[in-house]
């Protein structure tokens, strides 16, 4: 997975001396209507025993200039309580755990169900409030253990296959949903 490329989030859990943020990529918009949302987490990380505690987490969404957050808290070395809380420097949002300043977007959640995954468990979450930052800059990507920039779009007009052979239409010009299926 490490050729995969992801956005890169803290998902953090718990107030004041309580408080635990870890970095996360593994996280999935699930659903819509409902909204419900996805954390995979180790079993043995601190955060893990702090969201089945509190049965809520929030979901930072870094930006481009976040790399230092993301580092911090993916190392074990990281403190938690209030020390984290000020590291992230957002406050608190609604379900009581910290915000990253400066982030894109915060997630909040309310845990609905727990799945045992192997050595990760699936918090599920119905979404409670959404919070945007500042959306005009880019997202933190993570790929192959580091951080590349994403380049502005310079790539040539026709990369990659645009024509469905057998229908004969450019996805480039029609609209798939406009077409008998
Ligand atoms: C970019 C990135 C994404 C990560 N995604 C996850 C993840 O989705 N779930 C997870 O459990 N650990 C993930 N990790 C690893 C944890 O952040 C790291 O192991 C952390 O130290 C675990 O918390 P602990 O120190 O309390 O055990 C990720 C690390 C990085 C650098």
């Amino acid at each position: 997975m490490s050729h995969f490329p992801t956005g890169v989030t803290v998902v953090t859990s718990g107030s004041g001396e309580r408080a635990e943020g870890m970095t996360a990529n593994a996280v999935i918009s699930v659903s819509l209507v409902p909204l419900l949302f996805l954390v995979s987490v180790h079993v043995d990380a601190r955060l893990n025993a702090r969201i089945r505690e509190e049965r809520s987490f929030a979901v930072n969404l870094l930006s481009d200039d976040q790399e230092g957050l993301s580092r911090l808290f993916s190392s074990p070395e990281r403190s938690s309580g209030l020390s984290a809380v000020n590291s992230l420097g957002g406050g608190y949002g609604k379900v009581g755990a910290p915000l990253a300043g400066g982030a894109i977007a915060a997630i909040e959640c309310e845990v609905r169900e727990v799945y045992p995954a192997g050595d990760h468990t699936l918090f599920l979450g119905a979404v409670v409030e959404i919070q945007t930052g500042d959306t005009r800059k880019g997202p933190l990507v993570y790929h192959e253990g580091g951080y590349p920039t994403l380049k502005a779009d310079g790539r040539p007009e026709a990369t990659g296959a645009f024509m469905d052979s057998t229908r004969g239409f450019d996805v480039r010009t029609s609209r798939i949903r406009d077409r008998r299926r």
